[in-house]
């Protein structure tokens, strides 16, 4: 029987074939790979030309560094410079850091080691670092002898894919293949926090799946980063992560009546609201779940005909956190 054609090729590019992914990634190529927290854009991090490529394909200025991506403990050191954490007298806390919460969403920057790039860190000393929790993506680490760099796989300043579809709606164009894990199961990007020489402490740059309470139970208390860090932090800009309709955060109830007359769609977290259309992100009030849908919700409504998305501010506790610096982005008027 003749195989049946595949006449515009898209049906290829998302799939579930580890070896294919591998082989495309030993060959310079990128390749998009779920993790729990949000699908990543990935090349061999130790190969130049490879990392350009993530560049080009999500149009992401130079002078936004990339997080490594690695399967073990062991392949930190390839990556992080351990003497460098000795020195700094940070060893212990990182290693603690690792052991808790590895593998999982919090991403760690700590000082490079000198094979890092240039182009991965955009010329820092430091490196981010952090190992996934998806089966798929470590199944993938194993199966190479580098670690992957991966930005989230949207073009620069957009939302973040939680799907191989959003991937696919996006980047479908300008990639070799996706491969599906299904959806992220956090739903939001790592938490990234980093040891800062100057003052002495471990700093937030950007809230994420790792609740900063928990990381504050190892560690002890963890600072803000300074401002002046923020061109090095790009997850730090003001307007990020953002759909292009108008979004507006605060009391939905107020703001509908401030809209009035607009065709208004809510993101909300428990309840519904007379408005054009309400999308609910966890009925039972489950912040956990309610990050995990967030980044569906705002993609499906800036795809749709609303001419504002309202949405909620959530409780700061656990993963609301992200939550609300992600929709507050959002909100952000880009200039
Ligand atoms: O959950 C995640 O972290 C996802 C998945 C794919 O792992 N990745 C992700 O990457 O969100 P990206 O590139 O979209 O966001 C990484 C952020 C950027 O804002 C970047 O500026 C910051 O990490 N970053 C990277 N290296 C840094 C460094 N050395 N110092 C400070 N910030 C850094
Ligand atoms: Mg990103």
């Amino acid at each position: 029987m003749a195989a049946i054609p595949d006449f515009c090729g898209v049906k290829d590019i998302i799939g579930t074939d580890l070896g294919r992914a591998t082989e495309l990634l030993r060959t310079g190529e990128v390749v998009a790979i779920p993790t729990e927290t949000v699908y990543g854009l990935a090349a061999n991090a130790f190969d130049e030309a490879a990392v350009l490529k993530i560049f080009q394909a999500k149009q992401r200025p130079a002078f936004d560094p990339l997080i490594v991506h690695v399967h073990s403990l062991e392949q930190v050191e390839a990556v992080v410079s351990f003497s460098d954490l000795e020195r700094m007298g940070m060893r212990k806390e990182a290693e603690a850091l690792m052991e808790k919460f590895w593998p999982g969403p919090l991403t760690l920057v700590l000082p490079k080691a000198d094979r890092v790039p240039d182009l991965v860190t955009s010329g820092l000393d430091t490196v981010a670092v952090r190992m996934p929790a998806h089966p798929m993506a470590l199944e993938l680490l194993r199966a190479l002898d580098f670690p992957l760099a991966a930005p989230s796989a949207n073009p620069f300043g957009y939302v973040s894919p939680t799907t191989s579809q959003h991937v696919a709606d996006q980047l479908g164009d300008k990639i070799p293949y996706i491969l599906d894990g299904g959806p992220c199961t956090v739903g939001v990007e790592s938490t990234i926090i980093g040891w800062e020489r100057d003052a002495e402490q471990w700093v937030l740059y950007r809230p994420g799946g790792t609740p900063i309470s928990d990381i504050e139970a190892v560690i002890g208390t963890v600072g803000q980063a300074r401002k002046t860090i923020i061109p090095a932090s790009p997850g730090t800009l003001e307007s990020h992560y953002a759909p292009r309709k108008p979004v507006f955060i605060g009391d939905v109830r107020s703001l509908l009546k401030e809209h009035f007359g607009k065709r208004i769609a809510v993101i909300s977290f428990t309840q519904n609201h007379e408005a054009w259309r309400t999308v609910v992100l966890s009925r039972n009030g489950n912040i956990a779940e309610a990050a995990r849908h967030l980044f569906a919700a705002l993609r499906s409504l800036d795809s749709s005909e609303a001419d504002v998305i309202l949405a909620d501010i959530f409780p700061q506790e656990g993963l609301g956190a992200a939550i609300n610096d992600r929709l507050r982005r959002a909100s952000a008027k880009r200039n």
